[in-house]
Protein backbone atom coordinates (compact mmCIF):
# COMPACT_ATOMS: atom_id res chain seq x y z
CA UNK A 1 0.00 0.00 0.00
CA UNK A 2 1.35 3.29 -1.19
CA UNK A 3 1.44 6.06 1.50
CA UNK A 4 1.95 10.16 0.57
CA UNK A 5 5.34 11.15 1.04
CA UNK A 6 4.75 14.85 0.31
CA UNK A 7 5.33 16.89 -2.47
CA UNK A 8 8.87 16.71 -3.87
CA UNK A 9 10.84 17.13 -7.20
CA UNK A 10 12.11 13.32 -7.32
CA UNK A 11 12.16 11.13 -10.10
CA UNK A 12 14.00 7.85 -10.71
CA UNK A 13 17.10 7.68 -12.55
CA UNK A 14 17.19 11.42 -13.23
CA UNK A 15 20.65 11.78 -14.86
CA UNK A 16 22.91 14.06 -14.27
CA UNK A 17 23.05 16.13 -16.93
CA UNK A 18 26.06 19.08 -17.48
CA UNK A 19 24.80 21.92 -19.69
CA UNK A 20 27.43 23.51 -21.87
CA UNK A 21 27.55 27.18 -23.35
CA UNK A 22 29.68 30.29 -23.84
CA UNK A 23 29.92 33.50 -21.94
CA UNK A 24 29.98 37.03 -23.55
CA UNK A 25 33.83 36.58 -23.66
CA UNK A 26 33.68 33.28 -25.60
CA UNK A 27 34.74 31.27 -22.45
CA UNK A 28 33.54 27.91 -22.12
CA UNK A 29 31.58 27.01 -19.33
CA UNK A 30 29.85 24.19 -17.63
CA UNK A 31 27.67 23.26 -14.88
CA UNK A 32 25.41 20.63 -13.80
CA UNK A 33 21.68 19.93 -13.99
CA UNK A 34 19.33 17.63 -12.43
CA UNK A 35 16.42 19.37 -13.53
CA UNK A 36 16.12 18.42 -17.38
CA UNK A 37 14.79 15.83 -20.00
CA UNK A 38 13.48 15.03 -23.16
CA UNK A 39 10.67 17.29 -23.98
CA UNK A 40 9.17 16.57 -27.38
CA UNK A 41 10.26 14.21 -30.40
CA UNK A 42 9.03 16.50 -33.50
CA UNK A 43 10.43 18.63 -33.39
CA UNK A 44 13.14 16.83 -30.89
CA UNK A 45 13.42 18.76 -28.61
CA UNK A 46 14.59 18.93 -24.75
CA UNK A 47 14.02 20.63 -21.46
CA UNK A 48 16.32 21.97 -19.05
CA UNK A 49 14.87 24.07 -15.51
CA UNK A 50 17.99 26.96 -14.34
CA UNK A 51 17.93 29.15 -11.74
CA UNK A 52 18.69 33.15 -12.83
CA UNK A 53 21.49 33.92 -10.99
CA UNK A 54 23.34 30.93 -12.97
CA UNK A 55 26.36 31.95 -15.07
CA UNK A 56 24.58 29.59 -17.32
CA UNK A 57 21.54 31.52 -17.28
CA UNK A 58 22.65 34.71 -18.68
CA UNK A 59 25.31 32.68 -21.42
CA UNK A 60 21.58 31.06 -22.55
CA UNK A 61 19.89 34.07 -22.50
CA UNK A 62 22.36 35.89 -24.75
CA UNK A 63 23.47 32.80 -26.89
CA UNK A 64 20.40 31.17 -27.57
CA UNK A 65 22.55 27.59 -27.52
CA UNK A 66 23.42 24.69 -25.31
CA UNK A 67 24.78 21.23 -25.21
CA UNK A 68 23.32 18.67 -22.75
CA UNK A 69 26.29 16.22 -22.33
CA UNK A 70 25.34 12.93 -20.33
CA UNK A 71 27.77 12.63 -17.30
CA UNK A 72 29.60 8.64 -17.64
CA UNK A 73 30.00 7.78 -13.34
CA UNK A 74 33.62 7.96 -13.86
CA UNK A 75 33.24 11.58 -14.03
CA UNK A 76 31.06 12.29 -11.01
CA UNK A 77 33.69 14.39 -8.99
CA UNK A 78 33.88 16.70 -11.98
CA UNK A 79 30.54 16.79 -12.66
CA UNK A 80 29.76 17.47 -9.14
CA UNK A 81 32.66 20.17 -9.10
CA UNK A 82 30.75 21.89 -12.29
CA UNK A 83 27.74 21.86 -9.76
CA UNK A 84 29.57 23.75 -6.96
CA UNK A 85 31.42 26.74 -8.57
CA UNK A 86 30.35 29.08 -10.81
CA UNK A 87 31.77 30.05 -14.44
CA UNK A 88 31.46 33.56 -13.26
CA UNK A 89 34.55 32.82 -11.03
CA UNK A 90 36.42 29.86 -12.17
CA UNK A 91 37.57 28.46 -15.77
CA UNK A 92 36.17 24.51 -14.64
CA UNK A 93 37.38 23.39 -17.70
CA UNK A 94 41.22 24.29 -16.81
CA UNK A 95 40.33 22.91 -13.33
CA UNK A 96 39.26 19.66 -14.29
CA UNK A 97 41.58 19.11 -17.09
CA UNK A 98 37.89 18.33 -19.31
CA UNK A 99 38.62 19.74 -23.02
CA UNK A 100 35.18 22.07 -24.45
CA UNK A 101 35.07 21.13 -28.24
CA UNK A 102 33.17 23.61 -30.63
CA UNK A 103 30.16 22.17 -31.68
CA UNK A 104 30.14 22.26 -35.70
CA UNK A 105 26.37 23.29 -35.34
CA UNK A 106 25.28 25.59 -32.40
CA UNK A 107 27.11 28.29 -30.76
CA UNK A 108 27.97 26.11 -27.70
CA UNK A 109 31.04 23.47 -26.75
CA UNK A 110 30.42 19.92 -26.10
CA UNK A 111 33.05 17.94 -23.77
CA UNK A 112 35.15 15.75 -25.20
CA UNK A 113 35.46 13.08 -22.73
CA UNK A 114 31.62 12.55 -22.31
CA UNK A 115 30.56 10.13 -25.11
CA UNK A 116 27.07 11.88 -25.42
CA UNK A 117 26.32 15.23 -26.72
CA UNK A 118 22.83 16.51 -27.46
CA UNK A 119 23.14 19.93 -29.80
CA UNK A 120 20.30 23.02 -28.75
CA UNK A 121 19.19 25.55 -29.82
CA UNK A 122 17.13 27.80 -27.10
CA UNK A 123 13.40 27.77 -28.44
CA UNK A 124 11.02 29.12 -25.39
CA UNK A 125 11.65 29.93 -22.02
CA UNK A 126 9.26 29.41 -19.35
CA UNK A 127 9.56 31.30 -15.81
CA UNK A 128 8.03 28.41 -13.25
CA UNK A 129 9.58 30.51 -10.18
CA UNK A 130 13.02 29.15 -8.38
CA UNK A 131 13.67 27.98 -12.40
CA UNK A 132 13.13 28.73 -15.61
CA UNK A 133 12.51 26.30 -18.14
CA UNK A 134 14.37 26.54 -21.42
CA UNK A 135 13.30 24.48 -23.98
CA UNK A 136 15.99 23.41 -26.46
CA UNK A 137 15.43 22.21 -30.33
CA UNK A 138 17.75 19.66 -30.46
CA UNK A 139 19.95 19.97 -33.57
CA UNK A 140 22.24 17.02 -33.69
CA UNK A 141 23.06 14.20 -31.01
CA UNK A 142 26.67 13.54 -31.27
CA UNK A 143 27.88 10.16 -29.60
CA UNK A 144 30.42 7.29 -29.43
CA UNK A 145 30.15 4.06 -30.97
CA UNK A 146 27.35 2.25 -33.19
CA UNK A 147 23.83 3.95 -33.29
CA UNK A 148 22.38 0.95 -32.44
CA UNK A 149 24.08 0.22 -29.52
CA UNK A 150 25.32 3.30 -27.68
CA UNK A 151 24.21 2.53 -23.85
CA UNK A 152 25.69 -1.14 -23.47
CA UNK A 153 29.03 0.29 -22.04
CA UNK A 154 27.85 3.59 -21.34
CA UNK A 155 27.96 3.69 -16.62
CA UNK A 156 25.31 6.83 -16.72
CA UNK A 157 25.98 8.75 -13.52
CA UNK A 158 22.44 9.92 -12.08
CA UNK A 159 21.85 11.59 -9.34
CA UNK A 160 19.14 10.91 -5.84
CA UNK A 161 17.89 14.34 -5.08
CA UNK A 162 16.39 12.59 -1.60
CA UNK A 163 19.66 11.08 -0.33
CA UNK A 164 21.67 13.90 -2.44
CA UNK A 165 24.14 11.11 -3.48
CA UNK A 166 24.89 10.14 -7.42
CA UNK A 167 24.30 6.49 -8.17
CA UNK A 168 25.55 4.70 -11.39
CA UNK A 169 22.53 2.79 -11.60
CA UNK A 170 21.97 0.73 -8.17
CA UNK A 171 24.32 1.92 -5.70
CA UNK A 172 25.62 5.09 -4.33
CA UNK A 173 29.06 6.23 -5.18
CA UNK A 174 30.27 9.65 -4.31
CA UNK A 175 28.68 12.32 -2.43
CA UNK A 176 27.11 15.28 -4.39
CA UNK A 177 27.90 18.82 -3.11
CA UNK A 178 30.73 17.33 -1.46
CA UNK A 179 33.31 15.17 -3.65
CA UNK A 180 33.73 17.99 -6.07
CA UNK A 181 35.73 20.27 -3.66
CA UNK A 182 39.11 18.72 -4.47
CA UNK A 183 38.88 20.90 -7.29
CA UNK A 184 38.73 23.90 -5.41
CA UNK A 185 41.81 25.69 -4.89
C1 LIG B 1 23.71 17.42 -8.55
C2 LIG B 1 23.43 18.88 -8.88
C3 LIG B 1 22.27 19.20 -9.57
C4 LIG B 1 21.99 20.53 -9.90
N1 LIG B 1 20.85 20.81 -10.61
C5 LIG B 1 20.58 22.09 -10.95
C6 LIG B 1 19.44 22.40 -11.76
O1 LIG B 1 18.68 21.53 -12.18
N2 LIG B 1 19.21 23.72 -12.06
C7 LIG B 1 20.04 24.73 -11.64
O2 LIG B 1 19.78 25.91 -11.94
N3 LIG B 1 21.15 24.45 -10.88
C8 LIG B 1 21.43 23.17 -10.55
N4 LIG B 1 22.56 22.87 -9.81
C9 LIG B 1 23.43 23.97 -9.35
C10 LIG B 1 24.38 24.51 -10.45
O3 LIG B 1 25.06 23.48 -11.12
C11 LIG B 1 25.40 25.43 -9.75
O4 LIG B 1 24.73 26.56 -9.23
C12 LIG B 1 26.54 25.86 -10.66
O5 LIG B 1 27.51 26.50 -9.87
C13 LIG B 1 26.09 26.79 -11.78
O6 LIG B 1 27.22 27.12 -12.53
P1 LIG B 1 27.33 28.45 -13.40
O7 LIG B 1 27.16 29.63 -12.46
O8 LIG B 1 28.71 28.36 -13.99
O9 LIG B 1 26.23 28.39 -14.41
C14 LIG B 1 22.88 21.56 -9.50
C15 LIG B 1 24.05 21.22 -8.80
C16 LIG B 1 24.33 19.89 -8.50
C17 LIG B 1 25.61 19.54 -7.77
Amino acid sequence: MKKSIGVKSLIYPNPVLVVCTYDAAGKANAATLAWGGIASSGPAALSIAVQPPRYTYAALMSRKAFTVNLTPAKYAAEADYFGLVSGRDVDKFAATGLTPVKSDLVDAPLIAEFPYSLECVVKHTLDLGMHTLFIGEIKDVKAEGEASDIWSDFELLTFDAGSREYRAPGKAIAKAFESGKKFIA
